[in-house]
C-alpha cells in the first residue's frame, strides 16, 4: 500500500518537475539571408546570456565565406559548427535553447529540417537589402508549421530603406502580417535611436561594438516635449511615423503572434549591439514554451510523463579514424535520462545512451537529464536516420520533417564495376543522414542525386570514395524540379506514364516521383492528370498510402 502511495507521490513529482522546466524553457532559431546579421545577433544573444564573454567568440557560420570549391574546408568548419549546432544560455531564469542554421545556402535543406525542432524564430532582416531570395524560402518552411515569428531589421546604422517600405515588403513577400513594438527615429548617419511604442521608452543609439548596457529613456509619449527638445525635427517626424504607424497596423496581440499569423517587428543593430538586449526581454515575455508534435498516433502534449523525441539533424564526422556521427534529438515530452533504455521506434530496439550532450556556446558536457524544448546529441555508429522517433515504447513516430524537391540534379555512376555494392550501401546512407536525395530508375540501376546546393555533390563524391571505397562521377543533368507523385489508381497517372515514361523514378522509399525538364513540362503534366497530385515536399513517417508501388 504504501510503495503505490510513494509511486504515486513520485510519479506526481516528476510531472510537477516537467512543468517546471516547460514554463522555463524556450527553443527557437535565428534565421536569415546569409550576411544579414545572424551570427552578429547570435553572439550579442549568448554575451546577454552570459554563455560567451566577448565579442567575436562565435565563428559557425563564416562558412559561406570560404571559396564554394575548397568543400574540405567547409567541412572542417562545419565540425567546428557541432559544438555550436545548439547553444543553451540562461536568461532572466529562462533555459533558452538558441539552434544554429547554417549560413551556407547549400546546407539549407539542414536549416529547414531544423526549423521543424524550434517553437519560433527570430528572423533578421538587412535594412539595406530588404527580403531577400533565402528569408523567402525559410518563411515558406515557418509557415508550413505557423512558426511565431519576430522580425529583427538590422543595420539601422546604415543607409538602409524606408521602415515603412521595408514592412511593406515582408507583409507581401512572407505574407504574414507586421506589428512594429519600435519604431527607428532617422536611419544611417542620422540614425539616433528607437522608440519602443508599447513601453513609451527611447532607447539612445551610440555606436559602439562592446557595450552590454543600452541607454533607454522613459518619455510619457511621442508628444513629450522633452523628446521633441532634444531632437526637434526628427522627433516631429517620428511622431508622424508612429501616429502612421499606429493607423495602419493593428494593436499587437500575442495570440497573433504565437499563432504566427503576425510577425512582432524590432529594429536596431546587432554589430552595435542595438536594440538587442530589448528584443531578448520582449522574446522570452512573448515566446512560446516548448510546444507538443503531432505523431502518427495523435498529437503528443511536452507534459505526458512519457519520454519521447526525434532525431532532426545528423552530423557525420568525416575523419575516417572516428566514424561515428553525432544525432540531434529535439525532446517533445517528458524527461530524458541517461543511461536509460529508449525504444526506437523504426528498428523497433530497446537502445541506451551513455554520453548524450548538451552544448553551451563552444562547450560539450554529457548531461544526465533533458527536457522538453532541450536538443541533445547522441554518439550514434549507425542506428539513426533522419525523423527517427525514440519512446518509452510508444509504437508512434513524429509526423512533419519535410524532404523538399530539390534543385540541382546529376546522375552517379560508378567508376569501378566492382563496388557497385559499396556504392548502393554508400549512397543509401548518405541520404540518410539527409545531405542529399537519390531517385531510383531501372530497379536502381540508375541514380540520379538530387539536391539543394552545388557543395553537396563533391562532399558526396568524396565520402563515397574515402569512407565506401567507391569511386564515382557525377553527370550533370538538366532537370528542372521533382515532385511526388500522389494518386489513386494507375488510370490517374496513364498520361504521366505514357509520355514521360523517361521522367519517373521511385525515391528511397518507393514513392513515385516525377523529375520534369522544364516548367512547362511540369504544368502540363500537372494539366494533364487532374486526379494526381504533385507535391514539392513530402514528410518523413508519413503515411505513403497511395504513392507508388
Ligand atoms: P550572417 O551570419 O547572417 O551571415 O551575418 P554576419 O553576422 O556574419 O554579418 C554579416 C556582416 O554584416 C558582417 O560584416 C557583420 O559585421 C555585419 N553586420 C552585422 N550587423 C551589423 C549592423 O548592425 N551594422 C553594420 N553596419 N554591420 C553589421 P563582415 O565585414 O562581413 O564581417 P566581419 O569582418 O565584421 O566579421
Amino acid at each position: 500500500m504504501q510503495s503505490l502511495f510513494f509511486l504515486e507521490f513520485n510519479f506526481i513529482k516528476s510531472i510537477m518537475n516537467i512543468l517546471k522546466q516547460i514554463q522555463n524553457r524556450k527553443t527557437f532559431a535565428i534565421i536569415s539571408h546569409p550576411d544579414a546579421g545572424k551570427t552578429t545577433l547570435t553572439e550579442k544573444l549568448l554575451l546577454y546570456g552570459g554563455a560567451i564573454q566577448i565579442a567575436g567568440a562565435v565563428k559557425s557560420n563564416k562558412i559561406k565565406k570560404t571559396a564554394t570549391s575548397d568543400f574540405m574546408e567547409i567541412e572542417k568548419q562545419r565540425g567546428i559548427s557541432v559544438s555550436t549546432s545548439v547553444m543553451t544560455f540562461s536568461y532572466n531564469n529562462y533555459t533558452i535553447n538558441l539552434l544554429d542554421t547554417p549560413g551556407h545556402k547549400d546546407f539549407a535543406e539542414d536549416t529547414y529540417r531544423t526549423l521543424t525542432a524550434v517553437d519560433s524564430v527570430i528572423l533578421v532582416i538587412d535594412c539595406v537589402k530588404g527580403v531577400e531570395e533565402q528569408t523567402e524560402k525559410l518563411m515558406n518552411v515557418c509557415r508550413m508549421r505557423n512558426t511565431p515569428v519576430i522580425v529583427f531589421i538590422n543595420k539601422l546604422d546604415r543607409e538602409g530603406r524606408d521602415p515603412i517600405e521595408l514592412l511593406d515588403e515582408i507583409e507581401e513577400k512572407l505574407n504574414i502580417h507586421v506589428r512594429p513594438l519600435s519604431w527607428p527615429m532617422g536611419i544611417g548617419s542620422n540614425f539616433r535611436g528607437v522608440f519602443n511604442i508599447h513601453e513609451n521608452t527611447f532607447n539612445f543609439f551610440t555606436p559602439n561594438k562592446q557595450r552590454i548596457e543600452e541607454d533607454i529613456v522613459s518619455f510619457s509619449g511621442v508628444d513629450d516635449p522633452k523628446l521633441h527638445d532634444q531632437f526637434g525635427k526628427q522627433a516631429l517626424q517620428l511622431k508622424h511615423d508612429i501616429d502612421l504607424v499606429r493607423g495602419v497596423y493593428t494593436e499587437f496581440n500575442v495570440q497573433d503572434y504565437l499563432s504566427g499569423n503576425a510577425a512582432a517587428v524590432f529594429f536596431g543593430s546587432a554589430l552595435n549591439n542595438f536594440g538587442v538586449k530589448e528584443l531578448l526581454e520582449t522574446f522570452v515575455k512573448i515566446a512560446p514554451k516548448p510546444q507538443g508534435r503531432e505523431t502518427t498516433h495523435g498529437f503528443m502534449e511536452p507534459t505526458n510523463e512519457k519520454f519521447s523525441g526525434f532525431v532532426f539533424k545528423l552530423h557525420a564526422n568525416l575523419d575516417p579514424r572516428h566514424r561515428d556521427r553525432i544525432a540531434f534529438l529535439r525532446i517533445v515530452s517528458g524527461t530524458f535520462e541517461r543511461n536509460k533504455f529508449y525504444y526506437h521506434v523504426r528498428l523497433k530496439r530497446e537502445l541506451k545512451f551513455a554520453n548524450p550532450t548538451s552544448f553551451m556556446a563552444q562547450d560539450k558536457s554529457v548531461v544526465d537529464f533533458a527536457y522538453p524544448g532541450d536538443v541533445i546529441g547522441l554518439y550514434d555508429s549507425g542506428n539513426f536516420k533522419i525523423g527517427d522517433t525514440l519512446s518509452e515504447g510508444e509504437e508512434m513516430m513524429y509526423k512533419g520533417i519535410p524532404t523538399f524537391s530539390p534543385e540541382i540534379f546529376k546522375e552517379l555512376q560508378l567508376t569501378d564495376p566492382f563496388k557497385s555494392k559499396q556504392l548502393e550501401k554508400g549512397i543509401l546512407q548518405l541520404t540518410d543522414e539527409g545531405l542529399a536525395q537519390v531517385f531510383l530508375q531501372n530497379q536502381g540501376n540508375r541514380k540520379v542525386v538530387g539536391t539543394v546546393g552545388d557543395l553537396q555533390f563533391d562532399v558526396i563524391k568524396y565520402r563515397l570514395e574515402n569512407e565506401y571505397g567507391a569511386p564515382c562521377m557525377f553527370r550533370p543533368l538538366s532537370l528542372y524540379k521533382a515532385s511526388w507523385v500522389q494518386y489513386d489508381k494507375e488510370a490517374d497517372i496513364e498520361w504521366l506514364k505514357t509520355i514521360h515514361p523517361h521522367s519517373m523514378f521511385y525515391d528511397k522509399h518507393g514513392n513515385l516521383v516525377f523529375i520534369s525538364e522544364s516548367k512547362y513540362a511540369l504544368q502540363r503534366a500537372i494539366d494533364n492528370n487532374p486526379k494526381a497530385k504533385f507535391l514539392f515536399s513530402i514528410e518523413h513517417n508519413t503515411e505513403t498510402h497511395g504513392m507508388g508501388e
